[in-house]
């Protein structure tokens, strides 16, 4: 049976509303675009309606911020997350260690702050961050792990991506209790080397900034409908599953 014209396009547009947003085979978001002249020519059935139109792809990155306290498991997921989706892992806390390990002017002036667990200072961050993103134009999508980590952060960073168009996808948030933490973060001292790691009271104070000036992060991409909290507790595995279940939602 042949449809009006009308009919052709009132089913597309239904189809398409169901179906314009779908994850590619590597897991980047994909979206759909069309072409509502092609609809001048219509007068067939649906299905060969769609398969008539000629569909341009066009990629969608897949950016990601990993969020959550000190040791609550950012930097153990990345690994897991860039192996699933392809996507490059831009952790501040690497990208300063490895400085300090070159003993770089950035290196040495990040290390008196890491070291007492402080911030460093947002400007600096922040544009570390964005030399970083800068030198990966072929990138599927980011893992953002630690940062944006203060109010200022997550705005620069914002401003930054949209003037790129391609947003934040999503802010996934591993929630762990304090208690949780400190053990894990005391355990990975004994092998990590991380000054950061072998003082109580510097773990201590790293969760304390958290609190502080971090936790207010999640609000900002709340209130922009990106937040999901992900239970942090469990195996490796159980974990990533969570976050993945996340992502595809
Ligand atoms: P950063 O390196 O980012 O450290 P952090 O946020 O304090 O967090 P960690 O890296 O210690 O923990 P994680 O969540 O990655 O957990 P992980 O997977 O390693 O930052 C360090 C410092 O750099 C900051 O204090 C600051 O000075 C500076 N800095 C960084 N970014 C900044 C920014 N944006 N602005 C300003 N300053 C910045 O796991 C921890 C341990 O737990 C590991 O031993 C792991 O094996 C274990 N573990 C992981 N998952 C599990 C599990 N499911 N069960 C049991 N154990 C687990
Ligand atoms: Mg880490």
């Amino acid at each position: 049976m042949l449809l009006t014209e009308k009919e052709v396009l009132v089913d597309f547009r239904r189809e398409v509303n169901a179906s314009n947003r779908f994850m590619d085979a590597s897991g980047a978001r994909c979206e759909v675009l069309f072409s509502c002249s092609t609809f001048a020519h219509l007068n067939r059935g649906l299905i060969a309606a769609v398969e008539s139109l000629s569909f341009a792809k066009k990629k969608i990155m897949l950016n990601i911020v990993l969020f959550g306290p000190p040791g609550a498991g950012k930097g153990t997921q990345s690994v897991h997350l860039v192996q699933s989706y392809g996507l490059v892992h831009l952790s501040t806390g690497d990208i300063f260690r490895s400085n300090i390990k070159g003993n770089t002017e950035l290196g040495q002036m990040a290390k008196s702050y890491m070291d007492q667990g402080q911030l460093v200072p947002d400007d600096v961050t922040i544009k570390m961050l964005e030399s970083e993103v800068d030198k990966h134009p072929d990138a599927k999508g980011f893992i953002f792990d630690g940062f944006p980590r203060t109010s200022a952060q997550a705005e620069a960073l914002d401003a930054f991506l949209d003037a790129r168009k391609t947003p934040v996808t999503c802010m996934l948030a591993l929630e762990v209790e304090e208690e949780e933490l400190k053990k894990r973060l005391l355990a990975r001292a004994e092998t990590s080397g991380r000054p950061d790691d072998a003082d109580p009271a510097v773990i201590q104070k790293r969760i304390g900034v958290y609190k502080a000036e971090t936790a207010p992060v999640a609000g900002h991409y709340a209130l922009q409908g990106k937040f999901t909290g992900v239970d942090g507790i469990g195996t490796v595995e159980e974990i990533l599953e969570r976050l993945k279940a996340a992502i595809a939602h």
